[in-house]
This record gives C-alpha cells, sequence and structure tokens, in this order.
C-alpha cells in the first residue's frame, strides 16, 4: 500500500464498498483518469495496491528502475503475483534482450525496408478497393511483416497463429476483472490452446534451422539468433521470438489504423505526403508503385538492400506524421509495473506487491509540456523536439524500452508514405468512431476503402 510520510496513502475516490472504482473506470476508463487527475493530482490511488502516475519524471524514474526496484512479468491473469518467480523472469529475458538487440537495430531494420514494402503492397492490393475494418488490415500486414522479418521463407503459417492469439487474448485486455487462471473458463482454454499453437511452431522453425547445413542461414531475426555468442539454448530462441512476434503485432498495428483515421480526414495531408513519396529524395523503394504483385517466395537478404539511413530519413513528413500519431494515440497508452521491494515513488512509499500504472496517453496531452496537446499537427516534429524529453514515451523508457522501436518507426514511416502514395484513402466513419481504452488503443471499428490511385 502506497504511503506518504505525513499524509499517508496517494489520495483518490473510494469508490462503492464492493466493487471499489472497478464500475466507474469500466464505464469511461479515460473519463474516470482524466477526473482523478484534476482531483487529485500527478500521483493518485485506485485502490488499496494500486497507483496512476501521470507526471513524466516520476513515470521515467519508475521505467528507469525497472529490474531493481520493479518488475514487469506478472502475466495479465496471473493472481499468485509471485514476485519472485517473475524476478528470476526477468533476468532470463534481459539476457535474451541483450542478443536480440544486434538483429533489430537500426542497420537491421533498415534492410528490411524493401519486404516492408513489397508486404503492404500485397496486402493493400489483396482489398482491392473494397471497404475493410482497417485494424484487422493493418494487423494482416504487421503479422506478415514480423513474422517474414524473424523467418524469411519459413513464416508459412505463423501470422495465422498470431491472429488466433491476438483475439484469444481480447477477453484478458478489455476486462479488469480478473479470474484464477486454473478454472476451466472457456476463454482460459482458447487463450492456452492458442498459445500452445504457436509455440509448438516456432519450437518446430528453430529446431528445423538449426539443423540446417552450416552457411546455410538466412539473414534474419532467427539467424542472428542463432548465431549468437554464446550460444542461446533452444527454448530461449522460441521465447524470445514469441516476444517479438506478439510485441511486433498488434501494437503496431494499432498505430497504423490511427495513422489511416487521420489520413482518411486530411486529404491535404495525404496529398503533400504523395509529393514527398513521389519526390526525388525518397529514393528507389517508393519510386514505382506496384501492381498487387506477387511476393518473392524467398527473403531479400541485407545485402541487396538499402543502407540505415537511407528511406525512413528521406521520408521527414510520413516520420513527423508517425510521431504525431504515437502522441495522441500511443497504442501502449498503460504501461503497468509491480514493486518488487519497498521503495519510493515521489514523495510516497510503496510496498511489495503494489502495481504502478504509468499512463502515456495523459502525458502526450499534458497542456503543462505540450502546446495546443489535442491537435494533430506533425509539423511540430519538423523543427525540433518539441515538448521536454521524458514527456513523450510511446516506445515506453529505462531498461524494457520497446526491443522493436528502430523497426517500427521505418515500418511505420514507410507504410504511412506508401499508403499516401499509392491510395486515396476513404473511410465512411472516420467523423464518428471514437478511441477504444482497450490494451491496445485504436479507433474502434474504422473502416475504410484504399482507391488505388489511377496512374
Ligand atoms: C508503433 C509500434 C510500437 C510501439 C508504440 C511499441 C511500444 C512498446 C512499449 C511502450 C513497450 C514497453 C512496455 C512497457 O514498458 O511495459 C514495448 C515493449 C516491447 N516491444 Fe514494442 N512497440 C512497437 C513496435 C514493436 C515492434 C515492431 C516490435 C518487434 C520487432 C516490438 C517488440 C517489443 C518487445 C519484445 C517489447 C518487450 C521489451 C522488454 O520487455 O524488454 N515492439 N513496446
Amino acid at each position: 500500500m502506497a504511503r506518504r510520510e505525513t499524509l499517508g496513502r496517494p489520495p483518490g475516490p473510494r469508490g462503492h464498498w464492493l466493487t471499489g472504482n472497478t464500475r466507474a473506470y469500466e464505464a469511461d476508463r479515460i473519463g474516470f483518469l482524466r477526473r482523478c487527475h484534476r482531483e487529485y493530482g500527478d500521483v493518485f490511488s485506485y485502490d488499496e495496491q494500486t497507483v496512476f502516475v501521470i507526471d513524466p519524471d516520476l513515470t521515467h524514474d519508475v521505467l528507469t528502475r525497472t529490474g531493481h526496484s520493479f518488475v514487469t512479468e506478472l502475466a495479465p491473469f496471473d493472481m499468485r503475483r509471485d514476485l519472485d518467480e517473475a524476478t528470476a523472469q526477468a533476468t532470463a529475458w534481459m539476457s535474451a534482450r541483450r542478443a536480440t538487440w544486434p538483429g533489430l537495430n537500426r542497420a537491421a531494420s533498415a534492410a528490411a525496408d524493401g519486404r516492408t514494402v513489397e508486404i503492404l503492397d500485397a496486402v493493400a492490393d489483396g482489398g482491392a478497393g473494397r471497404e475493410v475494418d482497417v485494424l484487422t488490415s493493418m494487423r494482416a500486414f504487421t503479422a506478415r511483416a514480423i513474422a517474414d522479418y524473424c523467418f524469411g521463407a519459413d513464416a508459412l503459417g505463423v501470422p495465422g497463429l498470431l491472429h488466433d492469439l491476438i483475439r484469444a487474448t481480447r477477453p484478458f485486455t478489455e476486462s479488469s476483472y480478473e479470474f484464477p487462471a486454473w478454472l476451466p473458463l472457456p476463454r482460459h482454454r482458447h487463450f492456452f490452446r492458442a498459445a500452445r499453437h504457436l509455440t509448438e511452431t516456432l519450437t518446430g522453425i528453430v529446431r528445423k534451422r538449426r539443423a540446417a547445413p552450416a552457411g546455410d542461414t538466412p539473414e534474419d531475426l532467427l539467424g542472428s539468433l542463432l548465431a549468437a555468442e554464446p550460444a542461446l539454448p533452444d527454448e530461449i530462441v522460441t521465447s524470445t521470438l514469441h516476444s517479438v512476434l506478439m510485441g511486433g503485432h498488434g501494437v503496431p498495428a494499432a498505430a497504423l489504423t490511427s495513422v489511416v483515421w487521420e489520413l482518411a480526414r486530411r486529404p491535404g495531408l495525404v496529398g503533400e505526403l504523395r509529393d514527398e513519396a513521389d519526390g526525388p529524395a525518397s529514393g528507389p523503394l517508393l519510386s514505382a508503385p506496384s501492381t498487387a504483385a506477387p511476393l518473392p517466395s524467398a527473403p531479400s537478404t541485407a545485402t541487396s538492400l538499402p543502407s540505415a539511413s537511407s528511406t525512413a530519413a528521406r521520408l521527414p513528413l510520413a516520420e513527423a506524421v508517425v510521431r504525431e500519431t504515437l502522441r495522441l494515440y500511443p497504442p501502449a497508452w498503460l504501461m503497468t509495473r509491480t514493486a518488487r521491494t519497498a521503495t519510493r515513488l515521489g514523495d510516497w512509499s510503496l510496498a511489495p506487491g503494489d502495481d504502478v500504472l504509468l499512463n502515456a496517453y495523459l502525458i502526450h496531452r499534458d497542456p503543462r509540456w505540450w502546446q495546443r496537446p489535442d491537435e494533430f499537427d506533425p509539423t511540430r516534429w519538423l523543427s525540433g523536439r518539441p515538448a521536454p524529453g521524458p514527456a513523450y514515451l510511446p516506445f515506453g523508457a529505462g531498461p524494457r524500452v520497446c526491443l522493436g522501436s528502430a523497426l517500427a518507426m521505418r515500418q511505420l514511416t514507410l507504410a504511412t508514405s506508401r499508403l499516401a502514395q499509392r491510395f486515396a484513402v476513404e473511410s465512411p466513419n472516420a467523423s464518428s468512431v471514437a478511441l477504444e481504452f482497450m490494451g491496445r488503443l485504436a479507433p474502434a471499428g474504422l473502416r475504410a476503402r484504399f482507391a488505388p490511385l489511377g496512374r
């Protein structure tokens, strides 16, 4: 329980005597949090064990001390709250994380530019100008893109399994009511089945690749993990790929859905993006719009694609659109940490097991740090940093900062530019949909037609 030396625990709404604040929170999550922020300030209690933080410096403090004072490993419906087990998992993950970084750094990410564009073209052309559910289409793109990044030609079947697992995870992210994992609820069975299928498939791919003749290793993330020194056991390679596939799929798809939301409402901006993509600076990747070309069966190699500082760096407006979208609609709008030990949170103190919820969404819209905070204005990113560093954290911060941020920025920048270059984006409901504050923040039910430009 959080306590302040002189004033006791952080203030917060008392809520209903039986259900606490859960019903009010579930009825309107962000409205409830805004009201609490206004009434109680940057740190407030939600219940005896949960504290919300809206202060950028305190948020960074918590994120930076993850691994020491805080853990992040507790599963969404794990009621055992075994802090020792979470700490052991974190230690194992950190060494796998270090081994993964060379395969996800800027240079490695840049090598995937060509494939990113090919896969986006294939998915968009597959829609054939029909009206589609945007989140579903963007997931189809990100699932194929991240599976291809991990496994190249061996990725077959993985996007479908990712889709199943995301669907099975949804009931847990949609509700704050928790049930023990051992209860034989259909949603638990569905989740464990989908997770097992994915793990079995990944294990098979890793074993097959490990057994392949030396020198036959494709330049994908799996190849980079299998080349790590000292060698990683197969189970660690598999669980690492599992984390990368999950992290690299749903979150970027939510971000792209928000990009499309903005593009659908701003034909003028789409025109500017198109000019940028068609301009001489964008280079060969975006210069020749393709027609539904089938994807090549083998992955492109790192040597045949542009170097790290190329494409995205030459699309400053597309990159600014992505940054501004991630500011206004950070898909990971809430990050959770659990106090591992008794520790401090600014003036307050936390007991082991206390949860701290960090709210990127409200920090990104706070008028103390941002001018015109609710306005979508990509140009604020074209002339330097528009707010103090800690006030922008779409990828988190500290030792658990997003492992795929370099890849994500490139994929999203290229996808934004490419969509604007090849299509008129039309949406029948862009002006009526609203953000859904569930697991991943995105406009709910957005539909759009990507009408190919006749040229
Ligand atoms: C718009 C795109 C993305 C956003 C906004 C995003 C955001 C985030 C955030 C905020 C975290 C930290 C969560 C926390 O501290 O609790 C995170 C972690 C992570 N992300 Fe991303 N992410 C994106 C794309 C990706 C991609 C493309 C990949 C894979 C290549 C990826 C892989 C991961 C992994 C593996 C972690 C866990 C890192 C750890 O716990 O050490 N993410 N992401």
